[in-house]
């Protein structure tokens, strides 16, 4: 039967990191997938999260299943990351429900299974651009795909009035993917104002937005980047939240993530929460154990919290201090750019305005890996790559 199949494209993002691991050349750079890298170009595992499994391992007596939702107290402290930090009380509130979920993308999976179940007349917004996962996530649920404008014309900034407007021209009850912070693949967030007029549309139009929180405390810090999703809160709307802990606690292999839910009154969440049971159970049955495990024992020691606190601390500053480099670098290396942009926008990606023929040329002729659409990992710069990166662009832009 397989004779008559061609394979399929590889993917995008991942796609390049195999690309990446198949090239020779020593002094090969990768900004491709997000992952998060250190001075020394390595992911490393952080303190507290090594802490907490060997504590897991002297203790943990079963590896039985999980319920299909997951640990419950993996669930509480989810939801306090998510809300406490606001004003919205959701974090000890009925109204709010967790199912962890394997990483964030499953996450989106069982919440577009959801929507799809129990409202199939719901479109799907997603930014232009967004995650190329996203699209191909929500048409797989067989939920039928539209985007918003994000970007301005220059490629640096948003444009609010272009989001808004097409938002408005939504249908009540569309699910609306939004960023929670570091937009991926652009790194531009909202401000605190336009995340206001954000959620007034969304409330207007009676919309469900689905907000994509998978770098929290890579921005501005867990609380700055959860403003986008206390605000929305603060409307009163039903909302669903897809977290991912790849990131901020380094998990990425264990996959940990959650999905949360919103709603009016308790009855409602714990209804809403019965369907995406059902459909987590004919996806991945129940959520693995260990990393959620993890999780949940660094946030609920104090001690583990605070060594947690600093690790993210740490790796946020690397990145601002990586996009300043860059930006410095640049300005010596290619003066009629302007890569300033980068400076303002938030997390571990930037769209650099390479053409997807100056991302080919990068790695053809200099092994530097980028995604396509130009998108860089700022995380992967390192002060040890930094003169052959920036050497590398500007001789493709030159
Ligand atoms: C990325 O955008 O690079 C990450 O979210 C990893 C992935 O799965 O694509």
């Amino acid at each position: 039967m397989f004779e008559s199949l061609t394979p399929a494209p590889p993917d995008p993002i991942l796609g390049l990191s195999e690309a990446f691991r198949n090239d020779p050349n020593p002094h090969k750079i990768d900004l491709s997938v997000g992952v998060y890298r250190d001075e020394q170009g390595t992911t490393p595992m952080f303190a507290c999260v090594r802490e907490a499994a060997q504590r897991l391992a002297a203790s943990e007596t079963t590896k039985s299943y999980l319920p299909i939702d997951g640990l419950p107290e993996f669930g509480k402290r989810v939801r306090e990351l998510l809300f406490a930090e606001g004003h919205s009380k959701l974090a000890t509130d009925d109204r709010a429900v967790t199912a962890q979920t394997p990483g964030g993308t499953a996450a989106l999976r069982v919440a577009a299974d959801f929507v799809r179940r129990c409202f199939p007349q719901a479109r799907v917004w997603c930014s232009r651009p967004t995650w190329n996962n996203h699209p191909a996530v929500f048409a797989a649920a067989g939920l039928e795909g539209v985007e918003y404008p994000y970007i301005d014309a220059a490629g640096t900034g948003l444009d609010l009035p272009a989001m808004i407007a097409a938002l408005r021209g939504a249908a009540r009850g569309d699910l609306v993917c939004l960023h929670a912070s570091c937009h991926n693949p652009t790194g531009i967030d909202p401000t605190p104002e336009q995340w206001n007029e954000i959620a007034r549309v969304v409330a207007d139009r009676g919309l469900l937005p689905l907000v994509d929180f998978a770098y929290q405390g890579l921005g501005d810090s867990l609380k700055g980047d959860a403003v986008g999703l206390d605000t929305l809160c603060r409307t009163g709307c039903d909302l669903l939240v897809a977290s991912s802990y790849s990131k901020n606690f380094g998990l990425y292999g264990e996959r940990v993530g959650a999905l949360t839910i919103v709603a009016g009154t308790p009855e409602s969440s714990r209804a809403a929460m019965s369907h995406v049971k059902a459909c987590a159970r004919v996806n991945y049955s129940n959520p693995p154990k260990h990393g959620g495990q993890i999780v949940a024992t660094v946030l609920a020691d104090a001690e583990l919290r605070h060594t947690w606190e600093r690790e993210l601390d740490t790796m946020r500053r690397r990145i601002h201090g990586m996009r300043s480099l860059f930006v410095e670098t640049m300005r010596r290396k290619a003066p009629g750019r302007d890569f300033a942009f980068l400076t303002r926008q938030k997390g571990m990606f930037s769209y650099s305005g390479l053409t997807r023929d100056q991302v080919e040329r990068l790695r053809r002729e200099h092994s530097v890996y980028i995604v396509g659409s130009g998108r860089i990992n700022v995380a992967g710069i390192a002060e040890n790559n930094i003169d052959r990166l920036c050497d590398a662009i500007a001789a493709v832009i030159a």
